[in-house]
């Protein structure tokens, strides 16, 4: 029996009705263009969020976490979230015991939040005997992170969380939603996805986050394009941007050419090929975009001098995590290098863990 299930036994007495996992996330590239109606090319992770439920009679939304302590409910707000968007979606969920457990650090920008929604949406839409295919579980998720928990994030995390594919990066188009799924496996190459806390903890709530949204929609404008996926980087340079303006549609700009690039030479099995994109993505986002800092420039600078083939920050920046990608030969020494770094696998999107039903 999984730690959850047992957990959740002595804290209710009964068993859990349905238990459901999902994965925690990195960007291989395409950072902030998901808002833009742009690419990304995001993988799910061997770490996950368990959520075990069963069914209460007194309508009331009971949450425990086995690493949050019972004062804290920063975290729980995610449950209700779930809970009023699958509502908005025809889908009840009368009252409900949540207990979960999770191995993705939270707020490191491995959508510990996504993982979250996704497990429990899943669990509790079950529990409502509803049945959302991954892609509605994903717009549910995304739904109650917007609306609800009221941060304006696009709809990579949610998605990739829901229907990754192990031994996969999912190619998705944030406008259309079209995926595929693009073979992804390091270890088959005889490489390993590395990922290194930076240790600096960041709330999208922050502000940060919404202002660079915001600063994309007015160069948009300006330029003349509904989003900046729309645009070249002539009509960038020519639009008369002030400084600002320009560099942020710059990154968006050549940050979707390098998910192309990146997606095409993963078709070729050119994994070792991706390395330059990972930098000049890093690169874009630290000088154009400006959503990186001191600690996530030297985790980059380190695991190159160790001997990565390319490295770059993951997520919305700010802080948060890196990956590399490192030879074997060369991870050993790569991880020793800073306090917190781990090797994550392409996994799975949610599942069904179990439950007594
Ligand atoms: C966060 C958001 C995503 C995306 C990234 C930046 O992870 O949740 O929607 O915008 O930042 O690429």
């Amino acid at each position: 029996m999984h730690q959850c299930e047992e957990e959740f036994g002595r804290w209710t007495g009964r068993g859990p009705e349905e238990v459901w996992a999902a994965p925690g996330r990195v960007n291989l590239v395409g950072e902030h263009t998901d808002y833009n109606g742009g690419f990304v090319l995001p993988l799910a992770i061997d770490r996950h969020t368990t959520a075990a439920v069963g069914r209460r009679q007194d309508g009331a939304l009971r949450c425990r976490s086995l690493q949050f302590p019972d004062d804290d409910r920063s975290w729980a707000v995610y449950v209700d979230a779930v809970r009023a968007a699958l509502g908005e979606s025809g889908i009840d969920v009368h009252g409900a015991d949540v207990l979960v457990d999770s191995d993705v650090p939270p707020g490191a920008g491995l959508s510990s939040s996504a993982a979250l929604e996704v497990a429990a949406g899943a669990a509790l839409a079950a529990l409502g005997e509803a049945h959302p295919s991954a892609q509605e579980l994903a717009a549910v998720a995304h739904r109650a992170e917007t609306q609800f928990v009221g941060v304006p994030v696009g709809i990579m995390d949610q998605t990739v969380v829901a229907t990754a594919r192990a031994g996969h990066a999912l190619f998705l188009d944030t406008r259309s939603l079209e995926s595929e799924h693009i073979p992804f496996d390091p270890a088959a190459n005889e490489l390993s996805l590395v990922v290194i806390d930076s240790g600096v903890r960041r709330q999208l709530g922050d502000g940060r986050y919404a202002e660079r949204r915001r600063e994309c929609e007015e160069a948009a404008g300006r330029i003349g394009v509904a989003q900046l996926r729309d645009a070249t980087l002539a009509d960038v340079e020519d639009a008369g941007l002030d400084d600002t303006l320009r560099r942020r549609a710059r990154h968006v700009v050549t940050e979707d050419a390098r998910v192309v690039e990146v997606v095409e030479r993963l078709r070729r099995g050119d994994l070792e090929g991706i390395g330059a994109a990972l930098l000049a993505s890093h690169a874009s986002l630290r000088d154009d975009f400006e959503v990186s800092c001191p600690e996530l420039d030297a985790a980059v600078e380190i695991a190159m001098a160790h001997g990565a083939l390319g490295a770059r920050m993951t997520g919305a920046g700010f802080g948060g995590c890196a990956l590399a990608l490192v030879p074997e030969e060369r991870v050993r020494s790569t991880l020793a290098a800073f306090t917190t770094a781990f090797v994550v696998r392409p996994a799975g999107g949610v599942w069904r863990m179990g439950g007594m039903r």
